[in-house]
């Protein structure tokens, strides 16, 4: 139910959670050092001043440093959450009560609640969107088209929903131009694979207790999201095989030390398997069919969509029961299969997403991509942007300078040398 109070619209699960909510986010926030040096110039400067920014994220103790930074920079922010299952209840809580932040997110909402919250971010008018897999443009574009003119431009987070952008932009159809965030090298390079790869081994590590040295582990996609993931699992002793379809990123794989199979082939083999393809059905029914007892499986990619849930509920005839928080077992009539979180991204499910620490550079894209937006938009066309290579050289840079770290330049005579044609054998 939205509750109006201080002139601020809301819908979370327990304002009373609000005070361990502002411990965990400024706990979050002695990690973030880059965003907090984007929040205090912000605050002089204004940049978003005047803007409605509507938000659809994870709403993490991370994602709560990127709003404060938002509203410190001028903008009436109203946040919803981008996955059913992410939304830590205590932070939201927090937003609400001691940031004054409009918050229409609750962990664990139905289809129809995380829609009506999704309408609800819609209905305050933003005149930039930031989303993360695309749902918010897309609820735009299709249900509210009548306000589609009314956003300058937006930002986006992950591979899905810039994929997503990208089929619309080529329809013609993408009203705005929008920044895509996870293109930018200081999000990708590290949030995408060190966040992803340490977030998940923990989301399946506090599902399952389960231990990994020693286990066949089966990743699928060695995209930036996999490699993360490949690479941690291995670290702990797991024997790894990838499963891909792009030749390239296979040889990768078995260049890096992993085997590579076919999704048939590793079926039979693995002990756990994890998806991050932002594809459907990398694993179905005969997949199913060939595991053995006592397998896993998760999902680190952004849609529930990964694993074929309804071939999986079908061959258990409805002998699915929960065995663990977070963890259920399909009987299948002499085979016990396992699922983390429903199939959703296990390392924000099952866990607390990314460490702080890399959210920082992510969210600091996204913090400068807006400033960015509201400065250059009327010479934007209808399309999707990479973040401006300046930004991530400056995101990098104060990342760098955080943790103590200083660089060489080039010397006058490295300089001259690289820039030359002339010096050869
Ligand atoms: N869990 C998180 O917190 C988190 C963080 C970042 C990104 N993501 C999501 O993870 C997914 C992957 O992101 P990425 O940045 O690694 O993307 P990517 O495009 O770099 O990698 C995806 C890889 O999957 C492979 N692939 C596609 N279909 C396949 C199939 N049927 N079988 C095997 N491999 C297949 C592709 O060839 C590619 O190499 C996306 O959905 C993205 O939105 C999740």
């Amino acid at each position: 139910m939205t509750v109006t109070r201080a002139g601020i619209d809301y819908d979370v699960a327990n304002l009373d959670l609000a005070a361990e909510g502002v411990r965990r986010i400024e706990w979050a926030e002695r990690e973030m050092p880059v965003l907090r040096i984007i929040r205090e110039r912000f605050a002089t400067e204004q940049p978003l001043k005047g803007m409605r920014v509507g938000a659809c994220l994870h709403v993490t103790s991370e994602t709560a440093n990127l709003m404060r930074t938002l509203q410190a920079g001028g903008a009436d922010v109203v946040l919803g959450a981008s996955n059913p299952l992410s939304t830590q209840d205590d932070v939201a809580a927090a937003l609400v009560n001691e940031y004054g932040i409009a918050v229409h997110a609750r962990r664990g909402e139905d289809r129809d609640t995380y829609y009506r919250h999704l309408n609800a971010v819609a209905d305050s008018h933003p005149t930039l969107t930031m989303d993360d897999g695309c749902d918010l443009v897309s609820l735009l574009h299709q249900d509210r088209a009548e306000q589609v003119e009314e956003v300058l431009a937006g930002t986006e987070e992950t591979t899905t929903g810039v994929i997503r952008l990208r089929a619309m932009a080529a329809d013609g159809a993408l009203g705005y131009p929008v920044i895509a965030v996870n293109e930018a090298l200081t999000k990708h390079l590290f949030d995408n694979r060190y966040g992803t790869g340490q977030s998940t081994l923990d989301g399946v590590l506090r599902a399952t207790n389960l231990l990994i040295a020693g286990r066949n582990v089966v990743v699928a996609g060695y995209g930036w999201v996999g490699r993360g993931i490949a690479s941690r699992m291995a670290g702990h002793g797991g024997h790894v095989a990838v499963v891909e379809v792009d030749p390239i990123r296979a040889l990768e794989a078995l260049m890096d030390g992993y085997l590579v199979m076919t999704a048939g082939e590793a079926a039979g083999w693995g002990d756990l398997f994890i998806t991050a393809t932002g594809n459907v059905n990398v694993f179905r029914r005969e997949h199913f069919a060939s595991m053995k007892d006592g397998a896993v499986m998760a999902n680190s990619g952004h849609f529930d969509a990964e694993l074929d849930l309804a071939s999986l509920r079908d061959m258990a005839e409805g002998h699915v029961r929960e065995v663990r928080e977070n963890v259920q077992e399909f009987d299948l009539g002499g085979k016990r299969l396992h699922l983390i979180a429903e199939g959703r991204l296990v390392n924000l499910s099952a866990a607390e997403g990314h460490p702080a620490a890399v959210m920082d550079m992510s969210f600091a894209n996204q913090a400068l991509a807006a400033e960015y937006a509201v400065k250059h938009h009327a010479e934007l066309e209808h399309r999707v942007y990479g973040v401006p290579p300046a930004i991530d050289a400056e995101v990098a840079r104060l990342k760098l300078a955080a943790f103590g770290i200083h660089l060489d330049s080039m010397t006058a005579e490295q300089a001259e040398y690289v820039a030359s044609w002339k010096h050869g054998t």
